[in-house]
């Protein structure tokens, strides 16, 4: 019952079998929390919300060369995964955003959890907060197909409409001098079913100061019919400057 209450609402009523299953498990995943090694602590994923399970990109921006910046935006928090990773990294000032209520409870549940709510503010928005930043870091969801429920926002950027917005508002966003990082798997691109990472990025007038790699240590399920192409995929860290052009 608490598990239903918490994954839709006081007043959900008769549910699904499915339904029911679904809530039960994440339930299980919020109360127990995912441990991620690049943290050294747990986050706690609420129904509904992309779960860290899958560590190698987190890593990435473990692994980074720290910019040392003043202002942090985060774009597409989720659990807040990243934002605690900045703000443990040195980041003192993080805005971090998402367009889903559901993540917006959850990350601020996980950045209160561990005591980092002075340096890390979760608000709800799409795409940018107002003025700029010295770091912008965003990791959309990686593949473009179209969403039917407001779960599949947290896995699936429909005609790469996140990505995209995300590259076009970054002129105006990032500090002259300042650096984004994008990351994003190349499976989709794999698929045939967007451009490659580095052609929008290229034709929104920016930047590729460097690009960190990292092979999924996951293996594919044999029955999986696109487990020849995810085999393959590599998880990419972008590093983003805008143009000298943009800096003028
Ligand atoms: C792949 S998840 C990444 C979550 C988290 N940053 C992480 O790395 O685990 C992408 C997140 O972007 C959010 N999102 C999708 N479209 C957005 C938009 N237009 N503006 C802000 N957030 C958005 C989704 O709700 C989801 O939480």
């Amino acid at each position: 019952m608490q598990a239903c209450t918490l994954a839709f609402g006081p007043s959900h009523g008769r549910m699904p079998l499915t339904d029911i299953m679904g809530a039960l498990g994440a339930h299980r995943w919020r109360v127990r929390g995912v441990h991620v090694p690049a943290l050294g602590v747990k986050i706690h994923p609420h129904y509904g919300v992309f779960a860290p399970t899958r560590h190698e990109y987190v890593d990435l921006v473990a692994s980074v060369p720290w910019p040392r910046p003043g202002k942090v935006f985060e774009i597409g928090t989720g659990t807040g995964v990243l934002a605690v990773l900045l703000a443990q990294r040195g980041a003192s000032d993080v805005v971090a955003v998402d367009i889903e209520p559901r993540a917006v409870e959850c990350a601020r549940d996980n950045v209160d959890r561990l005591g980092l709510s002075a340096s890390v503010r979760v608000v709800r928005q799409d795409l940018f907060p107002d003025g700029t930043a010295d770091l912008i870091v965003c990791n959309p969801p990686w593949l473009p197909s179209p969403v039917s429920s407001s779960l599949d926002t947290a896995v699936y950027d429909p005609g790469s409409r996140m990505l995209r917005g995300f590259l076009r508002g970054l002129p105006e966003h990032l500090s002259p001098g300042g650096e984004a990082w994008l990351v994003v798997s190349d499976l989709a691109e794999r698929l045939g079913l967007r451009a490659p990472t580095r052609t929008l990025i290229t034709d929104a007038g920016l930047v590729v100061r460097d690009r960190l790699d990292i092979r999924p240590r996951h293996k594919a399920r044999k029955d999986d019919p696109l487990a020849e192409y995810r085999s393959a995929e590599v998880t990419s860290l972008w590093r983003i400057t805008r143009s000298d052009k943009a800096e003028v």
